[in-house]
């Protein structure tokens, strides 16, 4: 009799797995394939990321980011602001699969619930007390109030927000494992988008009168995030 190592089925089993193996290291940024590529931004083509600065214009200056030393004006109706330091800011960080954002909480603002659809999100609190939660697909809900040195990790995609639960000023940096992580941001992707949603959509998906679409459109639209 075979022995059962050696069945098609097992064949099919290996053949599967060593398939799907790469996709393990597809889940971030791809890998580089230099030391570095810092981005240029004025070139004219595009491709997936940014092209290459051509080595001889490179500097120190390159690799070095003092973009998020500032703390940023939370003067908004969320009361928080986003300083991001991804390759569009920072464009040493082209190919390298990272970047970081800070973020800055006026007392009691938020960070409003966002994702980002390509990175994991990590951070650690800085100043104050965060209230920090997301949402799995299967809608469960995880949350921890954290003081200045705790860290916490969104899963990649999934939908998550901070609060200022503290008594003054907070601040967290996060880091990301994409050098442009991207942010859908449920408040503006839903009622500020150019051209809107229209508000038929928005009334059966919130089963609500229009008066309150409205209102919140009127709210959130002149919302610079
Ligand atoms: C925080 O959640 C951020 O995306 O910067
Ligand atoms: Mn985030």
């Amino acid at each position: 009799m075979a022995s059962s190592s050696g069945s098609p089925y097992q064949l099919l089993f290996s053949l599967t797995v060593l398939l799907l193996l790469p996709l393990s290291s597809l889940s971030a940024d791809p890998d580089p394939l230099q030391d570095f590529c810092v981005a240029d931004r004025n070139a004219t083509i595009s491709v997936n990321g940014f092209p290459c600065k051509p080595i001889s214009q490179v500097t120190s200056e390159d690799f070095f980011f003092s973009g998020l030393m500032k703390e940023g004006n939370t003067s908004n109706i969320f009361g928080s602001t986003v300083t991001l330091g991804n390759v569009l800011e920072f464009p040493g960080l082209n190919t390298l699969g990272i970047s970081m954002n800070r973020v800055d909480f006026a007392p009691g603002g938020i960070n409003p619930p966002h994702s980002h659809p390509r990175a994991t999100e990590s951070g650690v609190v800085i100043q104050g007390k965060l209230l920090v939660g997301f949402v799995t697909t299967n809608n469960v809900y995880y949350s921890k109030v954290l003081s200045a040195g705790q860290m916490f990790v969104i899963p990649r995609g999934l939908v998550h927000f901070q609060r200022n639960v503290g008594e003054g000023k907070a601040f967290t940096l996060a880091a990301f494992n994409s050098h442009l992580p991207g942010a859908v941001v449920a408040p503006t992707t839903l009622f500020a988008s150019t051209p809107s949603i229209p508000n038929e959509v928005l009334t059966q998906t919130f089963q609500v009168e229009e008066e309150v679409i409205n209102s919140i459109k009127s709210k959130i639209g002149g919302t610079i995030y």
